[in-house]
C-alpha cells in the first residue's frame, strides 16, 4: 500500500510502522476518528491478539483493548494463563467507526473496503513480530487473515497453521492444514470479547474464550 515506508528495512520496524500509520489516508476512516490506534505491547511478544477495531475509549486514549473489553480481555488471558508481557494486542482496522446517536458514539462494522485498506497494516506488524501464534477475536479479524468465508462459529478454537502472509488477500491464500508441517506459527480464531459482553449468557461465553486461550497457552510451551 502506498501508505507503508518504502524502505524495506523501515517495514520491519515496529516504530516506524507506527509513525508511517499516524498519518494514514488509505480510507476515510481517518476523517472523524480522533487518532490512529496502532498495536501495543512487547516487539518480542510470541502471541500476537487481533482485535476488530478500536472502540469508543480506545480511540480516545490511542491504545487497543483499554476500554471495556479489553478488561474482559486482560481477565480471560490472565486465568488462561497467559501473562500481558508475553502478548502484543492489535486490530484489523486502526480507526474507530461510528455513528453519532444523540451524544454517544456507536460502532459500526467495518465494511471490506476499509478492511482491505488496512490491512497492509497488520501484515506488516506480523511479519516485524513474527509471533508464534496469532490470535483472531471476532469475525473481522478472522476474515482479515483467513479470508471472506471465515465464520467464527465454525473455526473457533483450533490451532490452524498460519497463511502465508505473503499470499494473504490472494487466491492462492488457502489455509491447508496438511501443509503444516514445515510452518512454525499458529493461528486460532475465538470470539470477540465484546461478543460476551453484549450475550445473554455470559459465563458460557466466557468460559469458552478462556478454553480457546488455554489452547493457545499450551502452543507456547
Ligand atoms: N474492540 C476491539 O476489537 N479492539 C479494541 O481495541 C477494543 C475493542
Amino acid at each position: 500500500g502506498p501508505f507503508l515506508p518504502e524502505d524495506p528495512q523501515l517495514r520491519t520496524d515496529l516504530e516506524a510502522l507506527r509513525r508511517a500509520a499516524a498519518g494514514c489516508r488509505g480510507c476515510p476512516l481517518y476523517e472523524n476518528a480522533t487518532q490512529t490506534v496502532f498495536g501495543e505491547g512487547s516487539a518480542d511478544a510470541h502471541v500476537v491478539l487481533v482485535g476488530e477495531q478500536p472502540g469508543d475509549q480506545e480511540d480516545r486514549q490511542g491504545a487497543p483493548f483499554v476500554g471495556p473489553a479489553g478488561r474482559l480481555l486482560d481477565r480471560a488471558l490472565d486465568e488462561a494463563g497467559i501473562e500481558r508481557g508475553d502478548v502484543y494486542v492489535t486490530n484489523a482496522v486502526k480507526h474507530f467507526k461510528f455513528k453519532y446517536q444523540g451524544k454517544r458514539r456507536i460502532h459500526e462494522n467495518p465494511n471490506t473496503g476499509e478492511m482491505r485498506a488496512c490491512r497492509p497494516w497488520l501484515i506488516s506488524e506480523l511479519q516485524s513480530l513474527d509471533p508464534d501464534v496469532v490470535v483472531t477475536l471476532g469475525a473481522t479479524a478472522g476474515k482479515a487473515l483467513l479470508g471472506s468465508t471465515f465464520r467464527v462459529t465454525k473455526q473457533r478454537g483450533e490451532l490452524l497453521p498460519m497463511p502465508d502472509l505473503e499470499l494473504l488477500g490472494t487466491p492462492a491464500a488457502k489455509v491447508d492444514a496438511e501443509e503444516k508441517k514445515d510452518s512454525a506459527a499458529w493461528l486460532l480464531a475465538t470470539i470477540h470479547p465484546s461478543a460476551v459482553l453484549r450475550s445473554d449468557n455470559r459465563d458460557e461465553m466466557y468460559a469458552g474464550l478462556v478454553d480457546d486461550l488455554r489452547k493457545v497457552a499450551g502452543a507456547l510451551t
